[in-house]
């Protein structure tokens, strides 16, 4: 992807509403940030595209069968003990490096990519004066206390992921829906993580949002799912207007791989800030790791494994009793056991939701020629948002604020409202109200004009292309509709 001045950037970003830096009154605060008026109709619009395409209406199983989807709101301070049985609370930290010169904090892994505060043209270290510390952890876990009391007693944490919301629910899932293997459980909300060096815009934060999906199978059947969710989540990007060229799957080298993991790709973009991709989002098998450690810290041990009731209901006939704990105590072999209950295996697709936002926003960002009113060139900056994500579908313009064509234009707009977020404006030169709504990246104008009066068509203009058609104002919905359906 072409290079972006960043600093320019955010600074369109801002301008447009889109994005502002947290508290920025006060000199904000670093790895915080907020959407403005546009930035939350983005985002919120990049949230229901996937829970509409992952868990209400995804495609078809590696099979061909029908996925079963649930989703889950869980609360973000939880138990302390489910971060102990995670393994967040012993091991979620980042190693890092000190200054003694300039009091700065590094993470040890981007060492060689930051700047020495002092000496911006050398790395932390890379000056004469430095004083390096030896790399220490650094706890990434924000911690907050639940009560009056502030003590180690009631120690709380912020979560650092939506995922083990999912896993500390999923007996309650499975009771409450009776599904069966395999089904995923979908969550999108906040997580928190104390980053040493919230750094590249939003890119790295310490507030952010996530969408994540706990995919539970049968353990012979993992590697499937796992293939068939990093291939789908791809796709889903490019669906959504992020070029293939700059999606890039990563398959983990072993070394890599968290503990626990069989096997982990990054989908990794190709951000404008850096010369290398970098990750989107990671679809990883966790094997049987999370529900194992929830079953033996809450001391629910079996009681959170799955039984296959068709599996036993199948091979009825081989035995004498239909009571599974009476067939327990027949002793039969661990593995025949196994066959009827087990600890699923998990695939993990988690994606960060501020992350595809601001890949959007890249991507979109372009600037192109076109003949202005006069039929000179004029350079225009755009958003080329794909139409389900754009903030605003439609913008209505009256040509001019007389003959009857202002009431025209409210009385289309009025129609709209209820099912897209529309725009109206009367103010300025039609070339102006056109440049403005590309800019935000709104892919449909509609202009009343003096035609409309008499044959109650409209034309309506392409963000991208400039064209203008002309179609009964009557279909105007049903043109945005086409445009909004997922692909
Ligand atoms: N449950 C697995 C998990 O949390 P992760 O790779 O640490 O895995 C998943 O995070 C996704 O969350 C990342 O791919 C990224 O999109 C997003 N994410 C993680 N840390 C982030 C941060 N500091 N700022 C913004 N997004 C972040």
């Amino acid at each position: 992807m072409a290079k972006i001045d960043m600093a320019k950037f955010a600074k369109f970003s801002k301008d447009n509403g889109f994005i502002f830096q947290s508290s920025e009154i006060y000199g904000g605060i670093n790895g915080f940030w907020d959407y403005g008026p546009l930035g939350v109709e983005l985002k919120r619009n990049i949230k229901d595209a996937w829970w509409q395409d992952m868990v209400r209406n995804p495609p078809p199983g590696p099979d061909g069968q029908e996925l079963r989807m649930v989703g889950l709101d869980c609360s973000i301070i939880m138990n302390p003990k489910v971060w102990e049985a995670s393994g967040h609370v012993g091991g979620f930290s980042d190693p890092m490096n000190s200054c003694k010169t300039c009091q700065g904090l590094f993470r040890s892994d981007q060492l060689p990519g930051l700047q020495c505060p002092r000496k911006p043209s050398k790395p932390p270290g890379g000056a004469e004066d430095c004083q390096l510390t030896e790399a220490r952890d650094f706890k990434l876990m924000f911690e907050s206390h639940a009560g009056a009391i502030q003590s180690d007693d009631n120690k709380v944490y912020l979560r650092p992921e939506t995922a083990q919301g999912i896993f500390a629910n999923f007996k309650n899932v499975l009771d409450s829906s009776r599904l069966k293997l395999p089904f995923g459980i979908a969550q999108i909300g906040k997580a928190f993580r104390n980053e040493i060096n919230p750094r590249n815009y939003t890119f790295r934060s310490r507030e952010f949002e996530q969408m994540e999906i706990e995919f539970f199978c049968h353990p012979a059947e993992s590697m499937k799912w796992y293939e068939y969710w990093r291939d789908l989540r791809k796709n889903w990007y490019s669906t959504l207007g992020l070029k293939s060229d700059n999606l890039v799957p990563r398959e983990q080298g072993k070394e890599e791989l968290a503990f626990y993991s069989i096997g982990t790709t990054d989908i990794e973009y190709r951000f404008p800030f850096s010369d290398d991709p970098q990750e989107l989002e990671g679809v990883a098998h966790r094997g049987a790791y999370d529900l194992t450690q929830h079953a033996r810290h809450s001391g629910l041990g079996d009681k959170l494994g799955y039984f296959d009731q068709d599996a036993w209901t199948a091979d009825a006939p081989t035995r004498t009793t239909n009571s599974f704990e009476a067939w327990l105590k027949t002793n039969p072999p661990p593995e025949q056991v196994a066959k009827y209950k087990f600890i699923p295996h998990v695939i993990e697709p988690s994606a960060g939701a501020d992350r595809f936002t601001l890949a959007v926003l890249c991507e979109a960002y372009t600037e192109d020629t076109v003949k202005d009113a006069s039929g000179k060139d004029e350079t225009r900056t755009l958003m080329k948002f794909h139409p389900r994500l754009a903030p605003i579908k439609c913008a209505v313009f009256p040509l001019v604020n007389k003959e009857g064509m202002p009431d025209k234009a409210l009385a289309l707009y009025r129609s709209l409202k209820p099912h897209f977020n529309v725009f109206f404006d009367d103010k300025g030169a039609a070339g102006r109200r056109y440049r403005r709504q590309d800019e935000v990246g709104t892919p449909f104008c509609v202009m009343i004009d003096g035609q409309t009066l008499a044959d109650d068509t409209v034309t309506i203009r392409d963000r991208d292309t400039t064209l203008q058609r002309r179609v009964p104002s009557s279909q105007v919905k049903a043109e945005i509709d086409r445009a909004l359906a997922p692909q």
